[in-house]
C-alpha cells in the first residue's frame, strides 16, 4: 500500500453534491412535515373551486422547515395546475409595499413596472392577480416596513391564500387591528424536530451531499446531538459542511471526530456568518456588537472606526436600527449621564438559538 493511498489527493472531495448541503437547498422530500404541508394545502384547496382560500400565519423557531415547508406546497400546487399563480416572498430581501410589488410583477411577468408609484403597482398587481387565483408566500413578514400591500390585498384579491411566515408569534398578536380582521389567519406552529427526526433529516442530507463512507456513525452521533440541541438544522448542515471542509484541509479521507469537534468550535462564527440577509457591513457591526456586548453606541461606533470601518454615524445608526428591527441586538435607552439619552447595544443570539 502506498503512503498515500489514505490521503486524498488535491482534486478529490468528499463532496459528491455540495448544492444538497445549501441553507436553500430544497429536498425532494420534506419528511416530519407531512401534517404542516397538509394544513397549508388545505387553507389552499378551496381556490382549486374558485372560492376563497384562507389565510395562515406560520410561526416557529430558525431552521425548523418553515421555509422549506412553503416553497415545498408551491412546488406541488404549480406542478398541479396553472390556474393558481404561486407567489413566493422574502420580506427581509423586499421589505417595502413598493419593493414587494415590483418583485410580484417580476413573478408574474409584467414589465411595465417603469415609473410607476406604489399605488399604481398595487391595482396593477391585484387586476393580474384577480384573473385567477393566488397563493401569496410572505416569508419573514415581520421584516416589512409598511404594510399597505397587505392590508390592500386583503381586501381586493378575492380569491387567494395569503401565508405568512414569521419567527415571532407575538408579531401577529401587535399587527394592525384594521390588517388583523380582515386576515383572520389560522395559526400552524412548527415545533423543533426531535433527536430521531434531527437524525433522519441529516443522514438524508449526506447521503445527497457526500460520498459513501465519508461520515461514520461517531460522527454523525455528535453533529446530530448538537444539532438537536441548537433546535436548528440550519447548523447541523454548517456542521456536515465545515466538518467536511476541515476533513480535506487535512487531506483525510474521512471525517474525523476531531474534524467534527473543530467544526462545532466555529458555530459561533457560522451564527452571524449564517446571517445571510445581512450585508457585509452590518454583518460587521453585528461582529462588533457581539464582541462588545452591553456598551453604548457611541463607544461601538469608536471601535468600528478603529477596525478600519468606513460608514458615516447616519449610515452605522441606520444599520443597527436593521439589526435591531431583525433582533440580532436588543437596544435599550438609558437617560441622564453626561451623554444624555444614549443607547445601549446588546448582542442577542437568540435569532438562531432560542426564542
Ligand atoms: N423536514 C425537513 N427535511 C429536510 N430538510 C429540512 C427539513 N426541515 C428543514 N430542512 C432544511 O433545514 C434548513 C432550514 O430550513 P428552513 O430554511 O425551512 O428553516 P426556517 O424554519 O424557514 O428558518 P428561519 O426562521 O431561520 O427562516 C433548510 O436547508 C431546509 O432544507
Ligand atoms: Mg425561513
Amino acid at each position: 500500500m502506498g503512503m498515500f493511498d489514505d490521503m486524498l489527493k488535491a482534486d478529490e472531495s468528499l463532496f459528491k453534491n455540495p448544492v444538497a448541503l445549501d441553507y436553500d437547498y430544497l429536498p425532494k422530500l420534506l419528511p416530519f412535515r407531512e401534517g404542516e404541508q397538509r394544513k397549508i394545502a388545505a387553507c389552499i384547496k378551496p381556490l382549486f373551486q374558485r372560492r376563497n382560500g384562507r389565510n395562515i400565519l406560520i410561526y416557529g423557531k430558525s431552521g425548523v422547515g418553515k421555509t422549506a415547508a412553503c416553497k415545498h406546497v408551491l412546488k406541488e400546487l404549480e406542478e398541479q395546475t396553472d390556474k393558481i399563480t404561486p407567489i413566493f416572498i422574502n420580506c427581509w430581501q423586499k421589505n417595502t409595499s413598493y419593493k414587494i410589488l415590483t418583485q410580484i410583477c417580476e413573478l408574474i411577468g409584467y414589465r411595465l413596472t417603469h415609473n410607476k408609484k406604489t399605488d399604481e403597482l398595487l391595482k396593477v398587481v391585484v387586476k393580474l392577480l384577480n384573473k385567477e387565483s393566488a397563493v401569496l408566500v410572505f416569508d419573514e413578514i415581520d421584516k416589512v416596513e409598511d404594510y399597505d400591500f397587505l392590508y390592500y390585498f386583503l381586501e381586493s384579491i378575492y380569491r387567494k391564500s395569503v401565508i405568512l411566515v414569521t419567527n415571532h408569534k407575538k408579531w401577529y398578536n401587535e399587527l394592525d387591528s384594521r390588517i388583523k380582521s380582515r386576515l383572520v389567519a389560522e395559526m400552524q406552529e412548527f415545533e423543533p424536530y426531535d433527536l430521531k427526526e434531527t437524525a433522519g433529516i441529516l443522514r438524508q442530507r449526506i447521503l445527497h451531499g457526500f460520498y459513501e463512507g465519508v461520515f461514520n456513525e461517531e460522527s454523525i452521533n455528535l453533529i446530530t446531538n448538537k444539532t438537536y440541541q441548537l433546535k436548528d438544522i440550519r447548523s447541523g448542515l454548517y456542521l456536515l459542511k465545515e466538518a467536511a471542509n476541515i476533513a480535506e484541509e487535512n487531506a483525510s479521507r474521512k471525517v474525523e471526530l476531531e474534524h467534527v469537534k473543530k467544526a462545532i468550535g466555529k458555530l459561533d462564527d457560522f451564527k452571524i456568518k449564517n446571517s445571510e440577509d445581512l450585508d457585509e457591513d452590518t454583518r460587521k457591526i453585528l461582529h462588533i456588537i457581539k464582541n462588545n456586548s452591553g456598551k453604548k453606541i457611541g463607544d461601538l461606533f469608536k471601535v468600528y472606526q478603529e477596525d478600519g470601518g468606513e460608514l458615516v454615524y447616519k449610515t452605522f445608526q441606520r444599520k443597527v436600527k436593521k439589526l435591531e428591527k431583525g433582533k440580532y441586538i436588543s437596544v435599550n435607552k438609558k437617560t441622564g449621564g453626561k451623554d444624555g439619552t444614549t443607547s445601549i447595544l446588546n448582542y442577542d443570539n437568540t435569532k438562531l438559538t432560542d426564542f
